[in-house]
């Protein structure tokens, strides 16, 4: 593990195989998926997709997409998690089927207060500030974060990282 220096704050980077990571970070949303009983999909192949990363920075990516993907969805919606290598990258997408963005929703989603076309759909908070707050993690990890949505289509992020190689 090491430790760079960042103005603000340090990162602890270390080496996270996603398999094993994601394995972990979901039991914390058995509760809230069973609550609006929806189901988290994975389509993960079992092969070693290994990141060098700051897993608290990793799991404020996956907790705010999976929040979203679970409060702007109806209940009983499925929600699809994937991992894939391509080209020394690793792209992980959250993908949901809830009312989707238009494209104005699009290019404002990563800024500060955006509240947009989607509301929670069972009383969940929303402030508008955790794609924002994300990006700049994503950011960070030198890696980038993408938009795929229609409107009444679902959504999908999609973040890409460099992968490590062994
Ligand atoms: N999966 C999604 N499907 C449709 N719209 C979404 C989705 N994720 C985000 N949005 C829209 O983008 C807005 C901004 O999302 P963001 O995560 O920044 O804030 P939030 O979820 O409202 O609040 P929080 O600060 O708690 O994350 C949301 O209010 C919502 O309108
Ligand atoms: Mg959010």
């Amino acid at each position: 593990m090491s430790n760079v220096n960042h103005p603000e704050k340090s990162i602890e980077l270390e080496t996270i195989k996603l398999s094993e990571f994601i394995e972990e970070w979901e039991k914390s949303y058995l509760t809230r998926l069973e609550k609006k009983n929806q189901e988290l999909r994975k389509f993960i192949d079992n092969k070693p997709y290994i990141i060098h990363a700051d897993q608290k920075l990793v799991t404020r990516i996956f907790d705010n997409l999976m929040t979203n993907a679970i409060k702007f969805s109806d209940k009983g919606s499925k929600i699809d998690l994937s991992v894939k290598a391509s080209n020394g990258l690793i792209l992980i997408s959250f993908k949901d089927y809830g009312p989707g963005m238009t494209d104005a929703d699009k290019k404002r989603a990563f800024k500060m207060f955006q509240k947009l076309s989607a509301q929670p759909t069972d009383g969940e908070s929303s402030h508008g500030l955790g794609l924002a707050i994300i990006k700049t993690l994503v950011e960070k990890l030198k890696g980038s974060i993408t938009i795929e949505s229609k409107l009444g289509q679902g959504t999908e992020f999609i973040i890409s990282l460099p992968e490590e190689r062994v």
